[in-house]
């Protein structure tokens, strides 16, 4: 299943650092790379849907106002100094995916996060884009465990998940709660041979 990618450029990332300039994954049909100021308009294209917002915790914005994008941009409302990367299809970027270490501050263990745009679903970009992030990920960071939180209605992340080789490993019972009312959050994760 792992997809392995092609990392180009002079490149490498360093952890509380960030990546070099130059820095790729290249993976079919997508290229993951640093977000750059010139992506203001794209992100704004892409992010500010509520539908993809749904599926996101409350932290990512919705709508998505122009000053959201220049804030995300401008690193602050995320640090670039975390593995985070756009995700560039037909030409633009048109998602993000990163990974943070986990809450409890395990050592080896990062959670997973990721968005595409509208645009772009339904064809399997996310569940390529997850194995070729991945696969360039656990062995940078070394990591022994990615986990993922999904909501108990975004059924197309559990997918592109389990696709990915996650399991379902718990459930956090009426632990969000939203306008429509009360989600489960499900918890999904990979093991790593250390
Ligand atoms: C979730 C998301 C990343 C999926 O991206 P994608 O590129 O469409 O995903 P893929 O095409 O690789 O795979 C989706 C899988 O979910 C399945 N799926 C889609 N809708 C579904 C539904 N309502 N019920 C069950 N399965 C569903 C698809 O059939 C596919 O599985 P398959 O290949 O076995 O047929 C994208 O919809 C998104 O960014 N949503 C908004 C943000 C978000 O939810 N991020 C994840 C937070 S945990």
């Amino acid at each position: 299943m792992a997809e392995r990618p092609a990392a180009t450029g002079a490149a490498g990332y360093r952890a509380g650092v960030g990546f070099e300039p130059g820095f790729r994954l290249a993976g079919d049909g997508f290229v993951l790379r640093s977000w750059r100021r010139d992506d203001l308009e794209a992100l704004l294209r892409h992010a500010d849907d509520p539908a993809v917002a749904r599926g996101l915790s409350d932290r990512f914005p919705s709508p998505y106002t122009r000053a959201d994008g220049e804030a995300f941009l401008a690193g602050k409302l995320v640090d670039f100094a975390g593995p985070l990367l756009a995700i560039e299809a037909g030409g633009e970027a048109c998602g993000g995916i990163g990974a943070r270490p986990a809450r409890e501050a395990r050592p080896g263990v990062a959670e997973l996060g990721y968005w595409l745009g509208r645009a772009h679903w339904g064809r399997g970009l996310m569940t390529r884009v997850v194995a070729c992030y991945l696969g360039w990920l656990v062995p940078a960071l070394v990591l022994r465990r990615v986990e993922a939180v999904v909501l108990d209605s975004n059924p197309a992340s559990a997918r592109v998940l389990e696709k990915n080789g996650f399991g379902e490993a718990g459930v956090r019972r009426a632990a969000l709660r939203r306008a429509e009312g009360m989600h489960d959050l499900r918890l999904f994760a990979r093991d790593h041979a250390g």
